[in-house]
């Protein structure tokens, strides 16, 4: 049966862990200049209904780099823009390809797809999720900290996608992740509770970003408005006044704390430019473990 990876929740802490461990060693091998060919014969299909850069380029050279084959497909140009049903769309691409990367709107779209797909469906991003963006985080964070053993990770901005996955990966692998997001942005509520629940009580959303700062080893951010908000710019930069990454919050973190922001960035909004370019920012080499990390992904479940 096929085994979808639709958020960071359906899986153990060993099973997180193991794509992360694979990707260490995939990216050592890579540098070693090990070919990898595992696999050889296999193709996915790319649906992507939204923009993308790093997701759409990182995967489709990891599919690549593995001896595997690509097809992208914007989803405008496809016959889902005319309404043909998500279920006959996974009866018919379980049929010419062996798995699917999506990047949507709505997580039921990804949910819809998996359920009638006999090949594994891949989150590449939805309004709820990001959750391979996130295993890269924390492969990158593990890289730089050696562990995540008593780290306290701050996470400063609005309550989205990025921050429900981080939520995710707190409760299964169990570090602090305290929350800042402004009155009504915080995190969706049930996912939240859910999160808390399981972590024992190690996830909190306040409202002060001097809060998720405080003696952090790690400061995340994303952009204010998200991809599908861009009606609600201008709103949204009054409200996440205060919330920007500079080096006055930074000032209030452990002295070797990192600052990671999945990229798009907009400098002088939710990070500043100083901080981003900083020595602090590890922006760019989480860019670079998608690569590595979307090779351990499409090993596991395509192969
Ligand atoms: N971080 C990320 O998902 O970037 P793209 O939107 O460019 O894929
Ligand atoms: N929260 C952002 C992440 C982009 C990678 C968005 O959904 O647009």
């Amino acid at each position: 049966m096929a085994t979808h990876l639709l958020r960071l929740g359906d899986f153990s802490k060993d099973e997180l862990f193991a794509y992360i461990d694979r990707a260490i060693v995939l990216k050592q091998e890579t540098a070693a200049g090990i070919r990898h060919t595992q696999l050889t014969g296999k193709t996915i299909a790319m649906i992507f209904e939204k923009a993308s850069t790093r997701t759409r380029v990182s995967f489709e050279a990891a599919m690549y780099g593995l001896g595997g084959q690509v097809i992208f497909l914007s989803a405008k140009e496809t016959q889902l823009a005319r309404s043909e049903p998500l279920k006959d769309t996974a009866l018919v691409m379980s049929r010419y390809v062996d798995g699917l990367v999506v990047r949507t709107y709505g997580q039921e779209v990804v949910t819809e797809l998996a359920r009638y797909s006999t090949i594994p469906v891949i989150n590449a991003l939805t309004d709820l999720f990001h959750p391979c963006q996130v295993l890269s985080d924390v492969m990158t964070v593990i890289e730089k900290k050696g562990s995540l053993a008593n780290l306290k990770v701050g996470w400063v901005g609005d309550g989205n996608n990025m921050a429900n996955s981080w939520i995710e990966a707190a409760a299964k692998l169990g570090f602090q992740l305290v929350l800042a997001c402004p009155e009504g942005y915080a995190p969706q509520e049930d996912l939240l509770k859910e999160a808390q629940d399981e972590s024992g009580g190690r996830i909190s959303v306040v409202r002060d970003p001097v809060e998720a700062a405080r003696d952090a080893d790690v400061i995340n951010t994303d952009v204010w408005a998200s991809m599908g908000q861009e009606s609600e710019q201008q709103e949204r930069l009054d409200v996440f006044q205060g919330f920007q990454v500079d080096r006055q919050l930074l000032s209030h973190a452990k002295p070797d704390c990192i600052v990671l922001h999945c990229l798009p960035a907009h400098r002088g909004e939710e990070i500043s430019a100083e901080v981003l370019e900083g020595g602090q920012s590890v922006a760019f080499d989480q860019a670079e473990n998608k690569l590595h990390i979307h090779k351990a992904i499409l090993e596991k479940h395509i192969a």
